[in-house]
């Protein structure tokens, strides 16, 4: 008999413990345990739970305003985080207007009627294509998954994505799809030829759009581009006046190291950033830390020009943008970034992270790869890295791994696709960025014995 509950998560018969407290990366369920959210789910914490100023600053701003429409006014916070967010520097870079809006998925869809506008309006109306990945995710809802391509979040709804419009060229993979005795170089080369040859299928002068993740999310799992590729794709964008975004939903606002956006954590030596920057980059997940929904869509100046000469607004709007709540603990929480130099902490801490990962798990023969770069982190799994055997599709390696490693006390982001979208395991690591060295410990303490026993129980299974 089903204990009586109305909630729908995602299943609809199992409940979860529940999180009845939180403090620093540890959060306190109903039934007694204490665990570390090792990943903030996906990579959502970026300062911990518990921060008083964040949480004065919402009582503060909900007991003074709690909402006001975007259509009718603006507000101090909204406009006080969106010129915190463009700082000198990114003004520098051409960087000059930002929405605010709640979800990455929404951040995406406001991202690709944004470009389509700018093209429309200017006249340049045949720039209707889409370029994406095979290997990404975007986001929930129809259009963000139509973009993605996580095959398990899509199958119900294969056949309905409106794909007329868009289209995928293979995503640098380099575990898994760089070819042997192939270079970085010889790998970024290969891929940007598809990317051309795209151009040229499609016809370059209707591309509106080349888009995806510099640094991979949960979908193939915290893969940095090879030497060459971020330069190559702004190079084709250019020359064909298509707009490079890149959607740093959960790779950005700091995640990935010392710089606020993850792509600038990408450049090659000689190179510089005008390389390498795109023109639209979206955020969400780390911005606001998790204390209330917040995204944004950062873009270049050359939008505004176009709509200021042709006097047009965007034709774009949700009840909850900017929402002054969210802006005000987002406002807090950037400060606190910055005030403490906690990217500086995400760079040291994440190398820790690695290098203790690699010495505790390294040689277990299911770990097939620990990548990524700052405090993002995918451990991917396999069933023997010597065969490359892999588990069996039905057999959800990553949620067996998950619940083994929650039993010493610690909380990962388990995946799926890690190899094609499709087929393989893994889980994400991405803790706060102001995480020390005794917590990383206990995060690799617990992976180390968790994951242990789980190959173990799958050995068994499996036998
Ligand atoms: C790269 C990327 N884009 C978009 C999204 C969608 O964000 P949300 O779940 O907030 O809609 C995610 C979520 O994981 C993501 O990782």
């Amino acid at each position: 008999m089903l204990e009586k509950y109305h909630l729908l998560r995602r299943s609809f018969t199992e409940k979860p413990p529940s999180a009845l407290k939180g403090e620093g990366p540890y959060l306190y369920l109903d039934n007694g345990q204490k665990v570390i959210d090792s990943s903030g789910g996906a990579a959502v914490l970026s300062i911990g739970h518990g921060n008083k100023e964040v949480a004065q600053a919402m009582a503060d701003q909900a007991s003074k305003i709690c909402y006001v429409t975007p259509s009718n006014f603006t507000s101090e916070p909204a406009e006080e985080l969106a010129s915190l967010i463009i700082t000198e520097e990114y003004e520098k870079m051409g960087y000059s207007k930002v929405m605010f809006v709640n979800s990455g998925s929404e951040a995406n869809e406001n991202a690709y009627k944004l470009v389509r506008q700018y093209f429309y309006e200017k006249g340049e109306t045949q720039r209707t294509q889409w370029v994406g990945r095979d290997i990404a995710y975007h986001g929930n809802t129809i259009l963000c998954l139509t973009m993605s391509g996580t095959a398990h979040r899509k199958a119900p709804f294969e056949d309905v994505l409106p794909y007329g419009n868009f289209h995928k060229v293979s995503t640098p993979h380099p575990a898994h799809l760089k070819l042997k005795n192939e270079t970085d170089e010889e790998y970024s080369d290969r891929l940007l030829k598809q990317l051309d040859d795209k151009f040229q299928a499609l016809g370059p002068e209707t591309i509106m759009a080349v888009w995806f993740e510099p640094i991979l999310g949960t979908s193939g799992g915290c893969d940095v581009p090879p030497k060459g590729y971020l330069k190559g794709v702004r190079s084709l964008c250019n020359k064909y006046g298509a707009m490079l975004v890149y959607d740093e939903v959960i790779c950005g606002s700091g995640r990935s190291g010392s710089t606020f956006f993850a792509w600038q954590q990408l450049i090659d030596e000689g190179d510089t950033y005008a390389d390498i920057q795109p023109d639209i980059i979206t955020i969400g997940k780390a911005l606001c830390g998790g204390y209330a929904p917040l995204s944004a869509v950062i873009m270049h100046e050359k939008f505004t020009q176009n709509f200021i000469s042709t006097g047009k607004t965007f034709t774009s709007g949700h009840t909850f943008q900017s929402h002054i709540v969210s802006c005000a603990a987002a406002i807090v929480v950037q400060k606190y970034i910055r005030t403490n130099n906690l990217l500086e902490n995400v760079t040291k801490q994440g190398k820790l992270l690695k290098s203790k990962l690699q010495e505790a798990i390294g040689d277990y023969k299911n770990v097939l790869d620990i990548r990524g770069l700052g405090l993002f982190y995918t451990i991917e799994l396999v069933k023997d890295k010597n065969t490359m055997e892999l588990y069996p599709m039905d057999y959800n390696f990553s949620s067996l791994a998950y619940n083994c490693i929650l039993k010493y006390g610690v909380s990962v982001y388990p995946g799926r696709g890690s190899i094609d979208g499709k087929k393989g395991y893994g889980f994400l690591v991405a803790p706060p960025f102001n995480v020390n060295e005794k917590i990383i410990m206990e995060i690799v303490q617990g992976i180390k014995l968790g994951l242990k026993d789980a190959m173990e129980i799958a050995e068994k299974d499996l036998a």
